[in-house]
């Protein structure tokens, strides 16, 4: 029997006659599992989308809800921005795609180089997971060395080397060295052999492994404050280590910034301090068009100058530097200046102040993290330093979701790790909005 009746209006979707249902039906006859991104699934099936416009998504059932996820924190200023749209709309009719470079890549290097100061130089690519890969390669072609290190349980996309020990199976948690993992089945042995795990501020565990193996290491890849931790920062005094020993060693620190870039004006590397080698960005430098980026010190980066038929490291791409999303992120990074990127910041403090408020008074305990437009949801009150503080039980991965999804019930939605981010068409409004759905989720999963 069909259930929609007995669902409150916010959970349509998850009735048996939904139009999500019957998409879902649909999807899994052409795509895997009914999927494109593993990373937006949902089981049994994930409610569909309509449409955008500012801080509001609608689904297929015509449900509107506050967004607070963003496209996994993509959009600053939220969906169909008017500005992006008519800039966007001006480049369709004059051309989307040519195999000739445009000025609108120099247009977007140049605001990013000058928002970024490490960034002297960039390279375009179209996702998170293109640049991680290319900024690996440059710091491979520059030290002529084959290894990675890089951290438990961070997220970095799917290239295979970035992807290593992104599972950390829980039999291996207190092994002296993180175990070595494959993200996808059948990673080639040759893969999992030249990278080394680490744990997220554990400098201690750098030290020991980065003095034995120094010597065959191109690159220590790090999130500065990774979304899949939480948003657990990199202390300061974790983050300078590693700075001393990969200078101390001539290896690149690559900071990986897809989504800390909002942690504030010039990412999470501005607010510790800390310059890296190369930074890799995507997500929110494209105005909501698929993007990504590495940049960094030009000397390293001129191993993609391809002036005499020299580059260390040919990288074509069908559509880098397309001009779509080249003005998409121009118009999305000009109508962020610093004094609307400090507004920003400041609801996210409040938003933070807000969530930690709730969890003060409620009978699961908790904690906030985050920075800038990005705030992350604990619930536990252990010291938070990594990947295993932060997953914590399979009961409390359950209680998060259960958590997240009453949050979604009540007309906001988060990720289902109890992370989210703001939009600039977001005011304190949105803000109450979220924190009272958040309280009120919480009482029902306590009571539950
Ligand atoms: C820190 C980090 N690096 C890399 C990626 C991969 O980016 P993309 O999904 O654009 O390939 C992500 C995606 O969420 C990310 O969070």
């Amino acid at each position: 029997m069909a259930t929609t009746d007995t669902r409150s209006l916010q959970d349509r979707y998850r009735a048996t006659d939904s139009r999500s249902a019957a998409l879902h039906q649909r999807a899994v006859n052409v795509l895997p599992g009914g999927n494109t991104r593993t990373t937006v699934h949902l089981d049994p099936y994930p409610p569909y989308a309509l449409s955008g416009r500012g801080a509001v998504v609608v689904d297929a059932e015509g449900q509107e809800r506050l967004d607070f996820l963003n496209n996994y924190t993509s959009l600053m200023h939220g969906h169909a921005d008017p500005d992006i749209i008519a800039a966007v709309t001006a480049q369709l009719e004059s051309g989307t795609a040519f195999s000739m470079p445009t000025e609108s890549e120099i247009g977007l290097a140049e605001i990013i180089s000058a928002r970024i100061p490490s960034v002297e130089q960039v390279r375009f690519t179209n996702s998170g997971t293109e640049a991680v890969m290319m900024a690996i390669h440059a710091a491979r072609a520059y030290t002529d060395r084959p290894m990675i290190a890089k951290f438990e349980g961070s997220y970095h996309g799917t290239y295979d080397f970035a992807g290593v020990s992104t599972i950390v199976p829980r039999d291996g948690w207190d092994s002296a060295e993180p175990p070595v993992t494959p993200y996808a089945a059948g990673t080639p042995q040759g893969v999992l052999d030249n990278v080394r795990v680490l744990r997220f501020n554990d400098l201690e565990m750098a030290e020991r492994v980065i003095e034995r193996d120094g010597a065959k290491l191109a690159a220590v890849l790090v999130d500065p404050m990774p979304w899949r931790m939480g948003l657990i920062p990199g202390t300061r005094d974790f983050l300078a280590g590693l700075r001393a020993l990969c200078d101390a060693h001539g290896i690149v620190l690559i900071f990986d910034e897809v989504i800390s870039l909002r942690a504030s004006w010039s990412g999470a590397q501005g607010l510790v301090g800390v310059t890296p080698d190369l930074t890799t960005m995507a997500k929110i430098i494209g105005g909501g068009f698929p993007v990504g980026a590495v940049g960094g010190r030009a000397e390293v980066m001129a191993v993609f100058d391809p002036r005499g038929g020299k580059a260390k490291v040919p990288h074509g791409g069908t559509f880098s530097a397309n001009p779509v999303t080249m003005v998409a992120g121009k118009v999305s990074m000009e109508k962020l200046p610093e004094s609307e990127a400090q507004r920003l910041d400041a609801l996210g403090a409040y938003i933070r102040e807000g969530l930690a408020e709730a969890l003060d008074g409620a009978r699961i305990p908790g904690q906030v993290t985050g920075a800038g437009s990005l705030f992350g949801v604990h619930l536990n009150q252990r010291e938070l330093t990594g990947y295993q503080s932060w997953e914590g039980s399979p009961e409390e991965g359950a209680l998060r979701a259960r958590v997240a999804e009453g949050v979604f019930s009540r007309g906001a939605v988060l990720s289902p790790a109890l992370t989210g981010c703001l939009s600039t068409p977001m005011t304190e409004d949105e803000a109450n909005t979220l924190i009272d759905a958040f309280s009120a989720a919480l009482k029902e999963a306590a009571d539950a």
